[in-house]
């Protein structure tokens, strides 16, 4: 072996160097631009309530930069409300039993054209010294067919509502001022048949870069271990927006998760053609490279740098892990060379009280409930995630599959595809593509072959890396599981799982899906009349199996790589097998808010490590005694024997990936039981009849507070011995400081509770605008008697050249009531240059803060009918096209919230709070009849 002698000074200088080289600050920023949004509705046919948008004679596809109504760069966008991303507008409604079931009721959507459409400003300073750089807008993902304005100018439209997208804006910049981006979201129409939320419910970010620069998604590492060693290659794609030509070096570096250079390569180049891309690939080696895995999910980062002229113009990270997967036709999937069969869920991206707006905080956490459980595996089904779930199950250890939308061959289907898969492959959780869900009307057949085929082979020229899967449902014969690489059995009972197999040697397998068990969390018998699915696991349809039955049949085939559960949580919409009141699905081994069913200590049992010892129902069943209860047992001791009030009901010996049952009559007071391993006593867990509740016990989950601002509060109430009420269902008021109340839950699918409390905001057009010409230019400071005969409608022919030396307007207002506690104002608009305002004949002032808004004191105003004045010197025209603004502005209607309140639901609510960014303590109390106040304070 050759070796070559650097002097230990001169190591340290080239250490030094590139130390200096990866710390150089290059032109890249992103910036997260979730805060301070303005929000309102629009129509989805009603041009006139969707702010005259795409009305105008010239309208923004006719004219570039003419965005027209509200996605003009100057609309007055005052009254709307303030609000941050991510933001769901479906969460805030109501529910109506006119709404869509797969949607879980909430009136928003194609049924609701006033709640369909929703808008979207935000206003943002671009540096001088920005000037030169490309600027762009990055979307994470918008729900849905949203149309992206930029000072006036249209972007773009994407209909996906999960793909992210991003839009140059570089040429419409005003540097070193104030510019606009506007979005239009359009919800009437449904991609899934779950609840998908509406709006931006994903983040935004500003981004600024050198025009040489890395493309957005533009990198592309995979690693290959040769004996101890990983040979990595980094592919980086290179943009040029700009003329400047000549050489670039490209730098590209790893850090250990310690941020220590592990190893580093440059290569001289040349820049690409003006606007053109080009590739280069540098190949890197980690010694001895840390595994990611799903105990010790290790990371590496690799930086790109474009070094030009000696400045580093450019740095890029991208995120990744080594390891090696692999599917066997016998013996099932392989991380790292080891069998590992896959524990997974299905699962969907709402959450409690949030809807699909989850602060990232919320996507640890619920990676982490699973986790909990023992599950090592998500499905995102059925639609791609948002890149801070992927981000989550990384650094938590979590396997991915990464699911489309839609099957098809068509731009439409296989961009999407590409998308999804460009910004994804880099992350070592995802470790299969699945390119569709249970299509119907071609999974059986020759098109699903031939559609499968394509999509199957598009995908591996993106990423040769990961295999690809496809779930399944009617027959697993022929059709789409004759092409697809890794069989998605979607149920049991949807076919003969073994006789495939026994056809289909060589192609490996996995349960897409299994379960779509029905259960309610706290719940114990079934009641149709109330929407209540009994919490014991079993058999929910004549073709479908409980969890245990399901998991059983997995694990004890070698050559099946494991099973997805339909789901891990129970998400909004699909509330099978009931509708209304239902809302919320009744599939998940967790409900709404993460709070675990009876389920999860069943998998905890045979998917995790620790020892487990659970027993059902709880024990508070006054009015049943002498009553048998079956009472079950999840543990994986070897035998469990169970007492009641000290009596032992009998010892029992544990099946493997079983459970154990009793018939107990029903007395109060203490179930217990004890588990053993090889002869000894290892755990105790006791049910316990309560007495009624005292106290409300708040928890937070701890966790999540060090890493963010956002946490998860538990509330609960015990009674006077501190034991968990199961049974309670009291309402419970919350008030908070130093922070705000994101949404509140408690996993009741028939709890048609408000889900946030925010203030309404109604904008009330002026209607009925007239005018009477004035001969003097001195406004009155009372309203004066006008002669009834003489008002003429606002503005109409009017001579500019000769107008009147004032004028006075009059129009009109519909108050719906007027409550005290409201808040109403006028955002005016400038007609005037002097101007004097009355409301009934009141006359009224400006606020400090806002010299054209004026809010009013209630006691002036009425239900119904309200009349507006407004006394004014003209504006003038100072060149004959300029167009005169001749609208007064529009009134503003808060109603505050009601304060924030929510049921227990079987001894369960769950808050999900989020700290002001400055405050150094939060305060939350919880309050209800009858019971003790408690209050959390977090610092
Ligand atoms: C499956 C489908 C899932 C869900 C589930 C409910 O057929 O793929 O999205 O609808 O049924 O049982």
């Amino acid at each position: 072996m050759k070796t070559t002698f650097v002097p230990k000074a001169l190591l340290s200088f080239f250490l030094l160097l590139s130390f200096w080289v990866s710390a150089q600050k290059s032109d890249r920023e992103l910036i997260l631009i979730d805060k301070d949004w303005r929000f309102s509705f629009g129509h989805l046919y009603d041009t006139k309530k969707d702010f005259g948008h795409a009305e105008g004679y010239f309208s923004y596809l006719t004219k570039t930069g003419f965005g027209d109504g509200s996605a003009a760069k100057d609309f007055d966008d005052r009254a709307w409300r303030k609000l941050d991303l991510p933001h769901d507008w479906a969460v805030e409604q109501p529910f109506s039993e006119s709404a869509s079931f797969s949607h879980g009721f909430k009136a928003a959507g194609k049924n609701y054209p006033e709640k369909s459409i929703g808008w979207y400003r935000k206003k943002i300073n671009i540096l001088e010294s920005d000037l030169g750089k490309v600027i762009s807008i990055k979307f994470d993902g918008v729900f849905r067919n949203s149309k992206v304005f930029f000072n006036g100018f249209y972007l773009g439209t994407e209909q996906s509502g999960y793909n992210g997208f991003e839009y140059d804006v570089t040429a419409y910049v005003n540097y070193g001022g104030e510019n606009t981006i506007v979005v239009r979201a359009d919800a009437s129409m449904e991609e899934g048949w779950f609840y998908e939320g509406a709006g931006i419910y994903r983040h935004v970010y500003l981004q600024k870069t050198n025009p040489i620069y890395v493309k957005e998604n533009g990198t592309y590492v995979t690693s290959e271990l040769k004996n101890n060693d990983a040979e990595i290659t980094a592919e980086v794609s290179i943009e040029n927006k700009g003329n400047s030509k000549g050489n670039l070096e490209i730098i590209q570096t790893i850090f250990d998760a310690s941020n220590k250079q592990i190893t580093t390569n440059s290569e001289k180049v040349s820049a690409p053609e003006f606007y053109k891309t080009a590739n280069f690939t540098s190949k890197l080696s980690v010694k001895n490279p840390l595994l990611w895995d799903i105990d010790t999910p290790n990371l590496y980062r690799l930086v790109t740098q474009i070094q030009q002229n000696g400045k580093i113009i450019d740095s890029y990270e991208t995120i990744f892990g080594i390891r090696t997967i692999k599917f066997d036709p016998e013996n099932g999937f392989f991380l790292n060379g080891k069998p590992l069969k896959l524990k997974g869920t299905n699962n969907h991206q709402d959450h409690a009280g949030i809807g699909t707006a989850l602060p990232d905080e919320i996507q640890y956490y619920r990676i982490k409930k699973l986790k909990e459980m023992g599950s090592n595996a998500y499905r995102c089904s059925h639609h791609p995630p948002t890149p801070e779930l992927l981000k989550a199950c990384d650094e938590l250890g979590m396997l991915v599959i990464d699911e489309t939308r839609l099957m098809g061959i068509n731009d439409y289907h296989l961009n999407d595809l590409q998308r999804m898969m460009e910004r994804d492959r880099n992350h070592p959780s995802v470790f299969c593509w699945s390119v569709g869900n249970e299509e119907w009307n071609i999974e059986g057949g020759i098109v699903g072959e031939r559609v499968t085929n394509v999509m199957q082979n598009f995908a591996k020229s993106i990423d040769s890396t990961r295999p690809v899967t496809v779930g399944i449902s009617s027959g697993f014969k022929s059709g789409i599981s004759s092409a697809v690489e890794i069989m998605g059995y979607n149920y049991l009972g949807n076919g003969d799982i073994d006789a495939h197999r026994n056809q289909f040697k060589n192609q490996p397998g996995m349960g897409t899906e299994e379960g779509s068990t029905f259960a309610t969390r706290g719940i114990y018998f079934t009641d149709d009349a109330k929407h209540y699915q009994s919490a014991y696991d079993k058999k929910p349809r004549p073709t479908f199996y409980s969890i245990e039955e399901g998991w059983k049949f997995y694990a004890g085939r070698p050559y099946l790589a494991g099973m997805f559960i339909w789901t891990g949580f129970d998400y909004r919409g699909e509330p099978t097998p009931y509708g209304w009141p239902s809302v919320t699905s009744y599939f998940g081994m967790m409900d709404v808010c993460g709070f675990p069913k009876d389920n999860v200590f069943y998998l905890k049992s045979w998917w995790g490590k620790e020892p487990v010892l659970h027993l059902l129902p709880h024990w508070n069943w006054i009015g049943m005694e002498g009553t048998a209860i079956d009472v079950w047992a999840y543990s994986n001791c070897d035998e469990v024997e169970l007492f009641l009030n000290k009596k032992s009901l009998g010892k029992k010996k544990m099946e493997k990936n079983g459970h154990l049952e009793w018939k107990v009559n029903y007395a109060p007071g203490t179930l217990e039981a004890v588990g053993y391993k090889n002869g000894k006593k290892v755990l105790t867990e006791t049910q316990k009849t309560t007495a009624k509740a005292e106290n409300i016990k708040l928890s937070l989950d701890k966790e999540n507070v060090v890493k963010g601002n956002v946490s998860v509060v538990t509330v609960e109430v015990t009674d006077k011995n501190g034991l968990h009420v199961p049974t309670a269902n009291d309402e419970i008021e919350f008030a908070i400081k130093g922070g705000k109340i994101l949404g509140v839950g408690n996993g009741d699918p028939t709890s048609l509770e408000s889900d946030k409390f925010i203030d309404n905001i109604d904008l009330v057009a002026i209607n009925n605008f007239k005018e009477q010409k004035v001969n003097t230019a001195v406004l009155p400071q009372q309203l004066l008697n006008y002669s009834e005969n003489e008002w003429v409608e606002a503005f109409k022919d009017r001579d500019y050249k000769k107008q009147a030396a004032s004028y006075i307007y009059k129009g009109e207002f519909d108050l719906k009531n007027k409550s005290a506690s409201n808040i109403v104002s006028f955002f005016y608009k400038k007609i005037g240059v002097e101007t004097v305002v009355f409301i009934n004949g009141n006359k009224v002032e400006p606020s400090a803060e806002d010299a054209q808004k004026y809010t009013f004191n209630t006691a002036i105003l009425k239900e119904g009918k309200n009349t507006i004045h407004i006394a004014a010197t003209p504006l003038q025209k100072i060149k004959d096209w300029d167009v005169m603004n001749t609208d007064p502005g529009i009134i503003q209607v808060i109603t505050p919230a009601e304060p924030w309140k929510r049921k227990l639901f079987n001894g369960y609510a769950q808050i999900i709070i989020q700290k002001d960014e400055n405050a150094k303590e939060v305060v939350f109390s919880a309050s209800a009849k009858g019971l003790r106040t408690t209050t959390l304070s977090l610092k």
